[in-house]
């Protein structure tokens, strides 16, 4: 069983850079490691940390030391995939060390953490916001499946596949699920995919497993599906999420900002 701890969408900027021109994303980064250090105690041993994508904001080597320097202050290994913020390069210039990436092309690899199988799918296009699985994207997905055993697999990639109704995110979604759920749909073994990239958290079934995204560090996107929602970002809730593969183990976002208490019932 593993028990990961599962960020998105942190948006790192460059020094004295803001997202969007108007998100410290950094200081938000910062604070929401600060308030996981205090509270990953009370949620037991975690044995990695995940981030869906959009690490960076900006594609620039510094919004990536700025992340992994954060992230390393947890002193959990740290595994990474691209969202459409990010840039292949400077990511893998970053985390190659710590994630086990590939020298070239896609970011797709496979790692085994304390008996799960998670195995990380690059959906990146570079410049623009919507997302795809290549071939080869795919192929190492079903390989990494085959050799799978009968363990807990964990697939993680940045466009999630399903639709929020939020339009201007649906938009720039995932061109081929249908790709994607052909070969979950073969694997009969315990099995989630953890997204981001719609900061919020949304559940959906593809294929017969469940899928899940993580809510983001730094904003969120209003839940509104009418024609005319006003696109555009939320200060919050912010949050994070954990999971515990073993069988009946639960994935949970949690908000980054509690109410008070607890009070006494
Ligand atoms: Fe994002």
């Amino acid at each position: 069983m593993a028990r990961l701890l599962h960020l998105s969408d942190l948006h790192a900027v460059a020094v004295n850079m803001r997202a969007s021109e108007l998100l410290d994303s950094n200081a938000l980064l910062r604070t929401a490691i600060d308030a996981l250090s205090e509270r990953l105690p009370a949620i037991g041993p975690i044995d990695a940390v995940l981030v869906t994508g959009d690490i960076s904001d900006d594609g620039s080597a510094d919004s990536y030391a700025i992340a992994r320097a954060e992230l390393s202050r947890l002193g959990l290994p740290i595994f990474v995939i691209p969202g459409n913020h990010d840039r292949r390069a400077a990511l893998r210039e970053a985390f190659a060390d710590t994630t086990p990436m590939p020298d070239d092309g896609p970011l797709d690899w496979v790692a085994d953490v304390a008996g799960t199988r998670i195995v990380g799918l690059d959906t990146l296009v570079e410049g623009q916001g919507g997302g795809k699985l290549r071939a080869r994207s795919l192929d190492h997905l079903a390989q990494a499946l085959a050799q799978s055993k009968d363990q807990s697999v964990v697939i993680a990639l940045h466009h999630p596949p399903l639709r929020t109704g939020i339009r201007f995110m649906d938009a720039i979604g995932l061109e081929n699920a249908e790709a994607l759920e052909g070969i979950l749909r073969r694997h009969g073994g315990p099995l989630r995919v953890l997204a981001g990239h719609v900061h919020g958290v949304y559940h959906a079934m593809l294929g017969g497993h469940p899928v899940v995204t993580a809510p983001s560090t730094c904003s969120a996107f209003a839940f509104d599906r009418r024609r005319e929602a006003p696109v555009g970002f939320m200060l919050g809730p912010l949050g994070f999420a954990v999971l515990d593969t073993a069988p009946g183990g639960v994935w949970t976002a949690c908000p980054l900002a509690m109410g008070d208490g607890p009070y006494g019932f």
